[in-house]
């Protein structure tokens, strides 16, 4: 079989954990680092946490290397009314087996892409500094980089009325990737809020008997209660473990090429995405965007991972 090579630059956070699970469990994907990144906590305990999660799934020679602590140039921003307050609340993880590698997350990336034989495909699924980091310095891993498949922005928000948490917390950096003439898939607000942990997906994610599976269930509770509380949601949507059912199962998704533009200057509106959907800018496409999820097809995919650990 041959196998994708991947990097998931990451901010952990439940529905990145979860994301690294699924990876871990598909054959067709070889995860070849780690990269972490200030987002959904700061960045000493999204590093900690992308440890405890390799360990969790017997991992632990995966590469974690830890990324940027702060966005290029904004004040930092994390969100503990998500995620709690260790960025992972929920679970009792054990202290992760190792340190991390002693690379910062940008050089990881630089250095795996250019090492890889094959082209490589980026999972982000938290702000973009990172990437913007390391095309900025390398800007040549451009030829070796496949896709880049990452959550983030929708035509709507989640943090401000317009801006996803993602994109808003380093806009300047989405800018970077957006116009880096990469091919990007973006899991966007408008197909992730499809992909809701509902009470009956937790009754059987319960059911499987085994320790990796009853974490999944305890992160998705934890998670369920805190976008209840936040946004009356009844369940939480996953929305990082989309980048990586699309790389394994893009079947599932429906998506629409279109230009997407990030705004970094408006007074309100800093971290929007634009998106195109009708073509009325004339600006050239850039991205596909996720429209729309077989919900089903994803949690089948899910199930099954969980299953075979
Ligand atoms: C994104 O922000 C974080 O809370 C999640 O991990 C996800 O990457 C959703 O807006
Ligand atoms: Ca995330």
């Amino acid at each position: 079989m041959t196998t994708r090579k991947i990097i998931m630059d990451c901010d952990p956070g439940h529905d990145d954990a979860i994301a690294i699970i699924l990876a871990a469990a598909r054959p067709e994907l070889e995860i070849l680092a780690i990269t972490t990144v200030s987002g959904n906590a700061e960045i000493e305990k999204t590093t900690m946490n992308a440890l405890k999660v390799c360990d969790l799934v017997s991992r632990p020679d995966v590469v974690v290397s830890k990324g940027a602590s702060e966005p290029l140039i904004r004040i930092r921003e994390t969100a503990p009314g998500i995620h709690g307050d260790s960025g992972l609340d929920g679970p009792e993880l054990p202290e992760p087996s190792r340190s991390w590698s002693g690379e910062h997350g940008a050089d990881t990336i630089i250095r795996l892409v250019k090492e890889s034989k094959e082209p490589v495909t980026i999972l982000p699924t938290g702000p973009l500094t990172n990437i913007a980091l390391a095309l900025t310095k390398a800007p040549e891993i451009k030829d070796n980089i496949e896709e880049i498949v990452l959550m983030g922005g929708g035509t709507f928000g989640n943090w401000t009325p317009t801006a996803e948490f993602n994109i808003w917390a380093d806009p300047e950096a989405a800018k970077k990737v957006f116009d880096s003439g990469l091919p990007i898939v973006v899991m966007g607000l408008d197909i992730t809020h499809q992909a809701l942990a509902t009470k009956e997906v937790i009754d059987q994610v319960n059911q499987i008997d085994n320790n990796v599976a009853k974490i999944v269930g305890e992160l998705l509770v934890f998670f369920a209660s805190t976008y209840k509380e936040m946004f009356d949601f009844d369940g939480a949507p996953v929305h990082d473990v989309l980048t990586v059912a699309y790389c394994v199962a893009p079947e599932l998704f429906k998506t629409k090429d279109v230009n997407v533009t990030v705004e970094t200057k408006g007074e309100f509106t800093a971290g929007t995405t634009l998106v195109d959907l009708h073509g009325v800018t004339g600006r050239e496409v850039n991205a596909k965007f996720g429209l729309e999820l077989d919900v089903e097809g994803f949690w089948k995919l899910m199930i099954e991972a969980l299953k075979k650990y």
